[in-house]
Order: C-alpha cells, then structure tokens, then sequence
C-alpha cells in the first residue's frame, strides 16, 4: 500500500478507532479449514461481525463459491485444488486492497494449504477447526454424513477422501469439544494479534 493509500484509508470514517484502523491499512486472510461439520461456516459468520464491526470484512464461503464463481468444479483433488486456488486468488485480491478476508472452506490437503499460502504469502493466516469425524457425523447438518455413510458420496473428506489436519505446531480450535463461544474467543485472540 502507498502512503497516498494509507492517507485515504485515514480519512475513512469507517476506519475511526485504533483497531479499525490497523485493520484497514492491513489486509488479512483468516482461513479456516476443518472437515465438514466442523464450524467453518458458523465461526466465520461470527468472527467477521466481530472484528470488523465497521465492515470492510468479506466472508468467503465454500458452499457460496461453488454457486458461483467454482459453479462446475467437482470434488476430486484436482478439482478441490482448483476451488482452493480461485479462493485464494480473490482472497489476495481483496486483502490487497485493505479488506480483512475470512475463508471458510475445508481444503482437507496439505498441499491446498501450501498453495494459498503461495498465493496469499504472509497476510495468510490458516486454522484448524479441529473436530473428530463422530461429532461431525453426529452434527451432520446437511446430511452428507449420511450420504457418504450410504456409499453415495464419494471424495468426502474423512470418509472416502483422507483430511490431512495440523500438525502440533499449527493453529487449531478444538471445535468438537468446545462450545461456540469459547472457539470464537480463541479464534478472535489468535487473529487479533496480526492486526
Ligand atoms: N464449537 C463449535 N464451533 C462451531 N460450530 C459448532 C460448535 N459446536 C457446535 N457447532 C454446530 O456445528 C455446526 C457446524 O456447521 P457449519 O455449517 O458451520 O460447518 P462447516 O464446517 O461450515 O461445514 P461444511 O464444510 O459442510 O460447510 C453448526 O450447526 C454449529 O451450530
Ligand atoms: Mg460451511
């Protein structure tokens, strides 16, 4: 960002208040990955209220990317790896121009991981929303648990397709264990910092 930007951004009523402000002069990139189930959909919606009250936060969300913009991509790994770098593309994109972007989308490979940190670079930040495969499937809120469960879903991560989740060192939230607010305050501490 220039200085002429930064100045823009400092005139901005909807940059009013310390924190705002950091945000608006830094994009950033809060990924979330997890099986299905697992609450990326819930925390994002949360945490973009949260953190950027003033707005200039954009939700990502798999299930309304692959209405649109991934409309005709499948579930294969190619296919999945291609969901995952349009995804990062716009993520850069917006990030670029001052927007703090939440994705919540399952990427269950590593290699996914690694490629939108190629794309994105530092501004990235990925969490796991680390949640075992019996509550997910006990949760199954739209009832692919029960579709794979029957033979009828196949590449479904955690089932037929392996999900590769954090290691020791990586960021996570216990999701299966804890209860939505208490992930929503550890998600919160852990990106805040980066503004
Ligand atoms: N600690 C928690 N964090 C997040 N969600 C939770 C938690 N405990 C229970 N839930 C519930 O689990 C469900 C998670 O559904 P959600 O649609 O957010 O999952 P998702 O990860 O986006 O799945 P998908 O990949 O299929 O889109 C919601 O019904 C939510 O209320
Ligand atoms: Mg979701």
């Amino acid at each position: 960002m220039t200085t002429d930007d930064a100045d823009a951004h400092a005139h901005d009523p909807s940059c009013r208040g310390d924190a705002a402000f950091q945000l608006c002069l830094r994009g950033k990139v809060i990924w979330l990955y997890g099986l299905s189930g697992a609450g990326k959909s819930t925390l994002a919606r949360y945490a973009a209220q949260r953190l950027r009250p003033e707005g200039r936060q954009v939700l990502l969300d798999g299930d309304e990317l692959r209405s649109g913009l991934c409309r005709g991509l499948g579930y294969t790994v190619e296919d999945r790896t291609e969901n995952v770098r349009r995804a990062a593309e716009l993520a850069r994109l917006l990030s670029r121009q001052g927007c703090l972007v939440l994705v919540a989308l399952m990427t269950p490979l590593r290699s996914m991981r690694e490629l939108a940190r190629e794309i994105i670079g530092d501004a990235l930040i990925t969490i796991h929303l680390r949640c075992d495969h019996a509550t997910c499937a006990a949760r199954d809120v739209k009832g692919l648990y029960r579709e794979a469960a029957a033979g009828r879903l196949p590449h479904f991560p955690g089932t037929n397709m392996v999900f590769e989740g954090a290691a020791d060192d990586e960021l996570s939230i216990d999701t299966g264990r804890l209860p939505i607010e208490e992930c929503l305050g550890q998600l919160l501490r852990l990106a805040e910092p980066e503004f």
